[in-house]
Parts: structure tokens; sequence; C-alpha cells
């Protein structure tokens, strides 16, 4: 007997991925028993639009889980902490955008289409993983399974929707301070954005890398089942761009690698979108992956650096696969394989 449909709530669906949430649920036509919008009290009591509807946002509360079965959040890790165990509690799957429980080992950390495995082993809670290792995965398994990974080093040009809304005003406001030639104050950013890089995405660790990189490191490990054995190391920057991460990605597999040979695997490849001709400078950009769903690699290539290596470019909507997407996408897989 197929069960009944879930009774759904969106956790944070006043923010930039909660909003996100609801447009690829209307798309992906999730079906549902009943809908719920959640928020802080700031929000409470406004309206959102759904489907054509206005609905009213609730402030997240105990009770309000009494009768969910599956819960898409996205309200920051401290919000998290605080309602996903108590959801799980009541017998809802709390699918979890912070990084409050990506290392938890009793918290499966999943991206559909890479370990949908691992979601049978959830109990109560699932986590998204961050958004500049999301994007990486789906390439990533296809090639190890191919080639074997064995050391990989990636450079990331991060977009500022990935801190949020704050930091997508910002950047606006420091251009057009600059533009007329005035200083700006930045609060989101240690540094102005406009027209600058900062190497520098989250605090730093002891060992000098910062806790975005680190994210990296760890949270491959964990969807790809690398042991220690498996080098990874990462830089993330902060760039000015809207939306889109970009990565340049360097892997040294265990086997021998042909260029052409990847690049076919990868055209191949669900949810990755090849993009790759330099005689005509095809490759791919942030601009062309805005409010699109695959993962665009292009610039592959061999490596002069690593025996067995290989080089690529890969872009993707931040908002999308790395939150927004993949958060409907395990909401979707949970249904199919009814684990809620
Ligand atoms: N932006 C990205 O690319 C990205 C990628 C991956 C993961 N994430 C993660 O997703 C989360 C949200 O990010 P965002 O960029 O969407 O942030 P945002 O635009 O600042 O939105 C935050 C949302 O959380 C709600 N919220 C805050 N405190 C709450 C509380 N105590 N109780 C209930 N709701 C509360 C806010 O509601 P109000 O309207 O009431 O304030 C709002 O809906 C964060 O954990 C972030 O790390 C973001």
């Amino acid at each position: 007997m197929t069960k009944k449909l879930p009774n759904l709530a969106v956790l944070g669906a006043t923010g930039v991925v909660g909003r996100e949430i609801l447009n690829i649920l209307e798309e992906n036509k999730v079906e549902y028993n009943s809908i719920k919008f959640l928020a802080s009290k700031r929000s409470a009591g406004s309206t959102i639009d759904f489907k054509g509807e206005k609905h009213t946002v609730i402030e997240a509360a105990d009770n309000v889980f009494d009768d969910v079965d599956i819960c898409l959040a996205s309200a920051g890790g401290e919000t998290s902490k605080r309602f996903a165990p108590i959801a799980a509690k009541k017998g809802c799957v709390f699918i979890d955008n912070s990084s409050a429980f990506r290392m938890d080992k009793d918290v499966p950390l999943v991206i559909a289409g890479v370990n949908d495995e691992d979601l049978k082993n959830h109990k109560g809670i699932i986590a998204n993983p961050n958004c500049s290792t999301s994007q990486l995965m789906l390439p990533l398994k296809a090639l190890d399974e191919k080639y074997k990974v064995k050391r990989l080093i990636v450079s990331t040009y991060q977009a500022v929707s990935g801190a949020g809304l704050k930091a997508i005003n910002e950047l606006t406001d420091n251009i057009k301070t600059n533009l007329v030639g005035m200083p700006y104050e930045p609060s989101a950013f240690k540094y102005e954005i406009a027209f600058n890089v900062i190497p520098q995405i989250d605090v730093f660790c002891d060992n000098g890398y910062t806790k975005e990189e680190m994210k990296v490191t760890n949270e491959t490990r964990k969807i790809l089942h690398f042991d220690e054995s498996v080098k990874i190391s990462c830089t993330a920057v902060r760039v000015p761009v809207y939306i889109g991460h970009s990565e340049a990605v360097s892997v040294e597999f265990e086997k021998p690698v042909d260029e052409k040979e990847a690049r076919e695997l990868l055209k191949n490849t669900w949810g990755v979108e090849v993009r790759d001709d330099v005689t005509t400078y095809t490759y791919p950009t942030p601009k062309d992956a805005a409010g699109k769903n695959p993962v665009y690699v292009g610039r592959i290539r061999k490596s002069i650096a690593f025996d067995n290596g290989l080089e690529f470019f890969c872009v993707a909507d931040n908002l999308r696969i790395g939150a927004a997407l993949n958060t409907v996408r395990l909401a979707q897989k949970v249904i199919e394989m009814e684990l809620y």
C-alpha cells in the first residue's frame, strides 16, 4: 500500500534559500497533503505567494511540527539545533540546510543522485551539504567510479548570495558607492567586495584553512565514502558575483585518465551538463548557470601537474544545487523511497 501524501513545512520560508525552495517545489510539481510556511516572530503574520495564492507565515514553535511529515529547513544553524531534534521526535523528517548536523555520524549527508542509499539510515534528520561541496559531487562521483580519486585540489570563486540577503544588498551598495568615488564601510564582509575578491569565507581554523574550506574536505569524504588516504585541499574565495559559484578543480586518480573519455563520461552523467569546446570559446560562467539546475563543467583537460590527473572548471547556481534544489530533491527521494 502506498503511503498517503506528506504534510510539508518550509522553515525559513521568507529567506533567500526558503523562497527558492518554494519556487522549486512548484517547478518540480511536488505533491503533498498540506504545507506550512514557517519563519521567526519577525515575519509571522506576513504573507507569502505560493502557487498563485497568499499564505500566512507562522512563527516556528515546538507544536507546529505535531502534524508535519517532512520539514525543509533553511533558517540557520541555531534555529535547526533548536527545532530539528524536537521535530524528529515527533516523527517529522527534518531536511536541514545549515551546517549544524552535517558531520553528525547519525545524520546522512546526501546529494540526490549521488548517495541516495544513505537516506535509509536517517533517524529523523537529513543534512544538505555546503554549497561549494554540493556542486562538485555529481561530476566527482562519476569520475571516481571510473578512475578512483587519489587527491583533490579545489579553488572556489563564490557568489555573494551564498552569504544571504544582507551580502547581496552589500554588493549593490558597495558598487554604487565606489562608482561615485565614495569610500564604503563593509559589514557583511571583512573587506569591500565591489571590484575585489576576498580569500576568506567563514572563520579560520587552527590549521590555517577556513571552516568553509574544511567543509569541502570533510563533507566530500562523508558523501563519497572516501577514507583518510584520499587527500583533499580547498581555497575558498568570495567574488563580486550575485549568483553562481565557480570552482577550478584538479584531481589526481589511481588509474590513468583519458581526457576525451572523461568528457564523454561527464556528458552522460545525470545532473551534469558539459560545456566544453575551446575552439568556440565554450565554457560555463556563473551568469549562464544562474536560475538553472545542472552543474556545468568545462575546460576539461589532462593535467600537466599530476600523472593520471584531470583539470576542469565547474559552475552551478549556489542557491539551487547548493541549497534549495537539493533540499527539494531530498524531500522527493524521502517521499519516493517512503522514508517518512
Ligand atoms: N544562501 C546560500 O547559498 C545557502 C546555501 C546553503 C545553505 N544555506 C543555509 O541556509 C540557511 C538560510 O540561509 P539564507 O541565505 O536563506 O538566509 P536568510 O535570507 O537570512 O533567511 C533566513 C530565514 O530563516 C528565518 N529565521 C531566522 N531565525 C529564525 C528563528 N529563530 N526561527 C524561525 N525562523 C528563523 C528567517 O525568518 P525571518 O523572515 O522571520 O527573519 C528567514 O526566513 C542558513 O543556515 C545558511 O547557512 C544558505
